[in-house]
């Protein structure tokens, strides 16, 4: 049985302050223990909600370089990330992929880069709108996962977590329908093993969490709009 994660993607939200905010009350709310709880925030806010959150709550950056250091104006590395005590980072947003240029060749050496730096890979995969009505859902995120995984050994792909994101049910209010989500967490579940942490995320709510996580292949949810706010987040943990 895999303990339920549940990963908290604030994308471009939260100054320092409104982080800090937003941790102090969430601390206040006992987790239940069996849970893996993530919080992922602008790299701004990495340092200070690392201190006020306990270390049974993981912190993740949303996305890194994958070179070690560089002339890369603007970027942030792996082991920026390390110092910083993160333990996951999120690659391969499908935000990423469409404004800035990531591709699954990029993806792969985010992920190689990552995990030499300890650092736990969110792999995000997921079709677009288009490529689900053309019934191309499979092969896409076929692709995507096969490129993802390429060189890794089975103890790595075991200690992914990949998040199924159709690119449709994000940020839109229209999440995927829990036999919809299962249909493709079964692939991926194929494709990589029986220990790999496979999320759902898209429009996730309080409303939808418990029918998706009743699937046998859903492990939890990235959540994007629902986790900006303490109690939506909450709810959605305690599903
Ligand atoms: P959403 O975002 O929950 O706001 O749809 C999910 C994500 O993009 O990770």
């Amino acid at each position: 049985m895999i303990q339920p994660l549940f990963i908290a993607n604030w994308k471009m939200n939260k100054t320092v302050a409104e982080a800090e905010t937003f941790c102090r009350a969430f601390v206040q709310q006992p987790l239940p223990i069996d849970r893996t709880v993530v919080v992922c925030s602008p790299f701004t806010a990495l340092a200070s909600i690392r201190q006020i959150l306990p270390n049974t709550i993981g912190v993740g950056a949303q996305t890194m370089h994958q070179a070690d250091s560089g002339a890369f104006t603007g970027e942030i590395s792996a082991p920026m990330l390390v110092e910083l005590s993160c333990q996951y980072v999120i690659i391969g947003h499908s935000e990423r992929r469409q404004y800035f240029a990531e591709t699954d060749a990029t993806v792969h050496e985010k992920i190689l880069t990552a995990l030499r730096y300890n650092l736990k890979p969110i792999v995000c995969v997921g079709e677009l709108l288009v490529q689900r009505q053309n019934n191309e859902t499979e092969t896409v995120v076929r692709t995507q996962i096969q490129a993802a995984m390429r060189e890794l050994s089975t103890d790595q792909i075991a200690n992914l977590v990949i998040a199924y994101e159709p690119v449709w049910a994000i940020g839109t209010g229209l999440a995927a329908t829990p036999e919809q989500a299962q249909a493709v967490h079964a692939l991926i579940r194929s494709l990589t093993s029986a220990q790999t942490r496979i999320l759902y995320g898209g429009s996730v709510t309080p409303e939808n969490i418990t029918s998706l996580m009743a699937q046998p292949d859903i492990n939890g949810g990235l959540v994007g709009g629902a986790s900006l706010d303490v109690q939506k987040f909450l709810q959605i943990i305690n599903y």
